[in-house]
């Protein structure tokens, strides 16, 4: 009688020996991450919302990820509000051991679900896949966090150090002006569809990148404003996030009312006669993939020559134009980049003026060989 009270306590108490609490478990690491810990500490509202998470995994960044940070944005982080933003973007929707990821991708829901600050079904997403025998996840404009120590356990689940902050994704104008998509960008904004598109729930963009726009340079000055609504509608899927696991040889049904045709061949995804250059930039509302090709909705049977090393225009009367790449005069290169807090109501110095340079710093592939040699990518 005595023994059987006892042993269900006995046991318990072993248990918690066994398995810490968030809290203690972060503790436990504190060499790696007396950062984090400071962080946590400072915040007890926080502390407590994250020793509450059951079936989690956290991706803690260790204290290299957070000395690496540039003045702004450290300051963002004593923002109360970002910072349980940012941490619960930390926190992936289910226990993933390091055992748990293969060489392809996958897109892990998170705990960042306030609508401030993400406006997918669901919760914000990160990719996760091996990387050369890491496991590495991709966040925003695809910056890329490893961990360095895997499967540390808790009563809610297991943590992982990572090396690098991950990075909430930003709104479609900061996204497309951030990866130099900055012909669609302006695109965008002269057919007036910047509210649209950015304030709807769930969208997927396919963006032609600039040399696809410079390809039908002739035709762009002699758009009416229907003609641009049409053809930027057509890039763009309404209320579905399909990342490119979700691609498949299918049709989807765009914006402006007709279907593009996706064709996946050996990996690479093709969209009517357009190949997917750089799939999975991640944004607030949903996803882009670059597009070497600008989509024509009065030529919904282009098809893709999977052998061709220059695509041919799904325009085939445009040319290059004279006067540069189209819509982009008046057109900025980047300021604001990380971490994306000027359009979720962040504090002012979230602004930085330093460039696209810091988020790409911490990453394996920088902007310029992402975003300039797009082929490096395809098959990642
Ligand atoms: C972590 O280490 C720092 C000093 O590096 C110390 O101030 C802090 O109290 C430690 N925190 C925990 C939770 O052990
Ligand atoms: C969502 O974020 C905003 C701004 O950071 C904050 O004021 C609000 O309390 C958050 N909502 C929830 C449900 O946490
Ligand atoms: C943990 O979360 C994952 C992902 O949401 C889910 O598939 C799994 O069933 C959950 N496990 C438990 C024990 O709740
Ligand atoms: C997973 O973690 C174990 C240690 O717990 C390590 O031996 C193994 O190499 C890791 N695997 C990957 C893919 O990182
Ligand atoms: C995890 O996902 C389940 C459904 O799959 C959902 O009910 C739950 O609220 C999610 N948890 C978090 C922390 O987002
Ligand atoms: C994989 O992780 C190890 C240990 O952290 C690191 O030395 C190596 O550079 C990483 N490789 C890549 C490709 O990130
Ligand atoms: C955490 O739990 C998993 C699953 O039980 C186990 O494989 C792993 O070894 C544990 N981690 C440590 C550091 O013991
Ligand atoms: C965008 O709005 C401006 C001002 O309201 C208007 O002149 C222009 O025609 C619109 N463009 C398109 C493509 O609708
Ligand atoms: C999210 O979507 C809703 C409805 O589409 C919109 O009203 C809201 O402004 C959006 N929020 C953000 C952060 O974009
Ligand atoms: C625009 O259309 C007019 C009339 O069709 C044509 O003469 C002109 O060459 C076109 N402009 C360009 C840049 O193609
Ligand atoms: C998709 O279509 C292409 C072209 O018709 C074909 O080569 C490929 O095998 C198809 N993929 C699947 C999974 O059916
Ligand atoms: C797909 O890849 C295989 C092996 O690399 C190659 O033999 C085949 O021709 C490729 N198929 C197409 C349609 O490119």
């Amino acid at each position: 009688m005595l023994y059987k009270n006892f042993l269900p306590l006995a046991l318990a108490s072993v248990a918690s020996a066994q398995t810490p609490s968030l809290t203690d478990a972060l503790g436990s690491l504190n060499s790696s991450l007396s950062s984090l810990n400071a962080l946590l500490g400072s915040n007890s509202q926080i502390t407590d919302a994250l020793n509450n998470l059951q079936n989690v995994t956290v991706l803690a960044p260790s204290n290299d990820a957070l000395n690496a940070l540039d003045g702004d944005t450290a300051r963002l982080l004593t923002n109360s509000d970002y910072l349980q933003a940012l941490l619960n973007y930390h926190v992936l929707n289910g226990t993933y051991y390091n055992t748990s990821f293969g060489d392809d991708s996958v897109f892990i829901p998170t705990a960042l679900t306030n609508e401030t600050y993400t406006n997918v079904t669901g919760g914000q997403v990160v990719e996760a896949r091996l990387n050369d025998n890491n496991v590495t996840f991709f966040s925003a404009l695809k910056q890329n966090a490893s961990i360095v120590t895997p499967n540390v356990n808790f009563t809610g689940g297991t943590i992982h150090i990572i090396n690098s902050l991950l990075v909430i994704p930003q709104n479609v104008s900061e996204t497309l002006s951030n990866a130099n998509l900055s012909a669609a960008e302006g695109a965008i904004n002269t057919a007036n569809l910047t509210d649209s598109i950015g304030n709807t729930h769930d969208i997927t963009i396919f963006a032609p990148n600039n040399d696809a726009f410079n390809a039908i340079g002739s035709l762009v000055s002699n758009l009416t404003s229907d003609q641009l609504t049409s053809i930027l509608g057509y890039h763009v899927i309404n209320g579905s996030v399909n990342y490119s696991t979700q691609l498949e040889n299918s049709t989807l049904t765009t914006v402006n009312g007709d279907d593009i045709t996706i064709t996946v061949v050996n990996g690479t995804v093709y969209v009517n006669s357009a190949k997917v250059t750089v799939p999975d930039i991640l944004l607030e509302n949903g996803v882009v993939h670059v597009i070497d090709q600008v989509l024509n909705p009065d030529n919904t049977s282009a098809a893709p020559d999977t052998t061709a090393t220059t695509a041919t225009p799904a325009f085939t009367d445009a040319s290059t134009g004279t006067a540069g790449i189209p819509f982009t005069s008046g057109i900025t290169t980047p300021t604001t980049t990380f971490p994306a807090a000027t359009s979720a109501g962040g504090p002012a110095e979230s602004s930085s003026s330093s460039g696209a340079a810091m988020p790409m710093k911490t990453g394996a592939v920088g902007a310029a060989a992402l975003f300039g040699g797009a082929a490096v990518f395809v098959n990642l």
